[in-house]
C-alpha cells in the first residue's frame, strides 16, 4: 500500500514535470511566414546602434548563406532526397542544411519549413524567371544573421551547461553593459574555436547522419592546433571585425601563402667541351630558382 502510493505521488510528479516541458515548449514561438521568423530575430534593429558592425557583416559570406549556396542545397532537396533516397522533405530534414546556413530556420513551423525547402528548389530551377526571382528574394532575406550567432548558437557547444538560449538575449565576449538597449551576458564560448567549429566543421544531424561542407576544423585541430598552433579562428578571421574573409578575399589569401625564393645563379658553357674549344666559348648565365610557400593558415589551403 505504501509502495503503492509513493508509486502514485511519483506518477503524479512526473506527469506533472512532462505537462511542464510540453506546455513550456508548446509556449515557445514557431514562425508560420518568413516574415515572422525575420522579425524574431531582427538584425536591422542591431544596425541602429551598431552600423559599423552591421555594414561589415553586411559585406560578408554569413549574410548570404543560403542565396550563395542554392545550387547545393537544390540537389541535396530536389536530387538526394527526392530520387535518391525516396525521402520526404520534411523540417528535420532541411535542417541538416539550414540549422548551420540559416540557424533561425529550427523556430520556423514544420509547415514553413517545408515552404522555405521548396522555394530553394524553384530558386536555383526557374532561375531568371518572376517566379524564381521572387523565391530568391525571400530566401535572401535567411542567413547566418547576428542573433545566429549572438543568441542561437552562441552557447550550443556546451549546450548542456548553458541550457536554451534566453529569447532577446545578447550574448557576447564581455557582457558590456548596454544600458536600456537589450539584456546582454557575458559568454566565453564565442570567442573560442569551438564555436566556429560547430558550424565549419563535422556536424552531426539527430538522426544521426554526419554532413559536411568542409573538413577546416578538422585540420585546425589535428594540424595546426597539434603542432603547436595556438591562435583561434577569431584570431586570424576578426582582424578586420566582421567581415570574416576567407577564400574569396585576395587580401587574406595572400597573408596565408608566405612566398621564399632563393636563387642561385651560375654560369653554363652549352655543347660539347671539344667542339666547344674550336669555336669560340660562350658562357651563358643561368639560375637556379628555388621556391618555398609555406601555409601560413590555421587549416588546409585551399579548402574544399
Ligand atoms: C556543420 C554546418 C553545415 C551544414 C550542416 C551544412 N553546411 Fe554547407 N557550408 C557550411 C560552411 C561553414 C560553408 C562554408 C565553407 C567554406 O567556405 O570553407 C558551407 C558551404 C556550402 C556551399 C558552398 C557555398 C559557396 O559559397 O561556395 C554549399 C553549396 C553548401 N554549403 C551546401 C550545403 C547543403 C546542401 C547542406 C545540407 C545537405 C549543407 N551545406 C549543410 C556549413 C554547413
Ligand atoms: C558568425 C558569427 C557572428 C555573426 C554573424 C555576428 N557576430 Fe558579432 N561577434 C562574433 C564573435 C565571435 C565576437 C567576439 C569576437 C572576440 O572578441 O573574439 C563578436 C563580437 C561582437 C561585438 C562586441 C565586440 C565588437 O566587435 O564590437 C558586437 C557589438 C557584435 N559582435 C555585434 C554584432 C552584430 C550587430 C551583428 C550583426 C550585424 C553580429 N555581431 C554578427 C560573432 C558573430
Ligand atoms: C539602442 C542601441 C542598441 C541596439 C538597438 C542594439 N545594441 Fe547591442 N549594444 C549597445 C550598447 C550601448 C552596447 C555596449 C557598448 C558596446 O559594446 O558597444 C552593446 C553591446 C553589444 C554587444 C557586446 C556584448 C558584450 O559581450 O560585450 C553585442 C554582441 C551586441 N550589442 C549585439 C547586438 C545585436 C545582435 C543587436 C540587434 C539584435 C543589438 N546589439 C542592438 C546598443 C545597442
Ligand atoms: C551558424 C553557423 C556558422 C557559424 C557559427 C560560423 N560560421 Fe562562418 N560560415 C557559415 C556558412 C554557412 C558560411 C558559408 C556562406 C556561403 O558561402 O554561402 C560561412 C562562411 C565563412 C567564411 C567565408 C568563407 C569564404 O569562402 O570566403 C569565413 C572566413 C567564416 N565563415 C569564418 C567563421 C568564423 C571565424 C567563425 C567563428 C567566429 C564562423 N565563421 C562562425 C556558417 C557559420
Ligand atoms: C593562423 C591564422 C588562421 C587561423 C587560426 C584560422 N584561419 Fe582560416 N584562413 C586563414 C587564412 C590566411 C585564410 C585564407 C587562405 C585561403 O583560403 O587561401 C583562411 C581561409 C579560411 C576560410 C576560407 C576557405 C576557402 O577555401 O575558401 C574559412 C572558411 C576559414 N579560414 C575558417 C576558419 C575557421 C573556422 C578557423 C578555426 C577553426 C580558422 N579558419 C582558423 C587564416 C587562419
Amino acid at each position: 500500500m505504501k509502495i503503492l502510493q509513493l508509486l502514485s505521488i511519483g506518477q503524479a510528479l512526473l506527469v506533472a514535470l512532462f505537462l511542464g516541458v510540453t506546455s513550456s515548449s508548446a509556449a515557445e514561438k514557431q514562425a508560420e511566414t518568413i516574415d515572422e521568423l525575420v522579425a524574431m530575430f531582427d538584425d536591422a534593429k542591431c544596425m541602429e546602434c551598431h552600423e559599423e558592425t552591421h555594414n561589415e557583416w553586411k559585406s560578408s559570406w554569413h549574410s548570404r548563406a543560403v542565396v550563395s549556396s542554392l545550387k547545393g542545397m537544390h540537389n541535396f532537396i530536389a536530387i538526394g532526397l527526392k530520387k535518391e533516397w525516396n525521402t520526404p522533405l520534411t523540417k528535420a530534414q532541411i535542417m541538416k542544411c539550414l540549422d548551420c546556413h540559416a540557424p533561425t530556420v529550427k523556430y520556423a513551423s514544420e509547415k514553413l519549413a517545408v515552404e522555405i525547402g521548396n522555394m530553394i528548389v524553384t530558386a536555383h530551377k526557374m532561375k531568371g524567371t518572376a517566379e524564381g526571382d521572387k523565391a530568391k528574394k525571400e530566401l535572401a532575406k535567411l542567413n547566418v544573421g547576428c542573433l545566429s550567432c549572438h543568441n542561437i548558437k552562441a552557447g550550443a557547444v556546451a549546450r548542456g551547461l548553458h541550457g536554451e538560449p534566453i529569447p532577446g538575449m545578447i550574448y557576447g565576449p564581455q557582457g558590456e553593459d548596454a544600458d536600456d538597449a537589450h539584456e546582454t551576458e557575458e559568454l566565453v564560448d564565442i570567442t573560442r574555436a569551438s564555436f566556429c567549429m560547430q558550424c565549419h566543421g563535422k556536424y552531426k544531424a539527430a538522426d544521426g547522419e554526419t554532413i559536411q561542407c568542409n573538413t577546416l576544423s578538422g585540420s585546425y585541430q589535428n594540424t595546426y592546433i597539434a603542432q603547436g598552433g595556438s591562435k583561434t579562428c577569431q584570431d586570424c578571421h576578426m582582424k578586420t571585425g566582421h567581415t570574416f574573409p576567407g577564400g574569396h578575399d585576395l587580401d587574406i589569401v595572400k597573408e596565408g601563402l608566405g612566398l621564399q625564393v632563393e636563387i642561385i645563379s651560375y654560369g653554363h658553357l652549352p655543347g660539347t667541351l671539344k667542339k666547344k674549344l674550336k669555336e669560340e666559348k660562350k658562357w651563358i648565365p643561368s639560375a637556379v630558382v628555388n621556391v618555398f610557400i609555406e601555409n601560413k593558415t590555421g587549416h588546409r589551403v585551399p579548402d574544399g
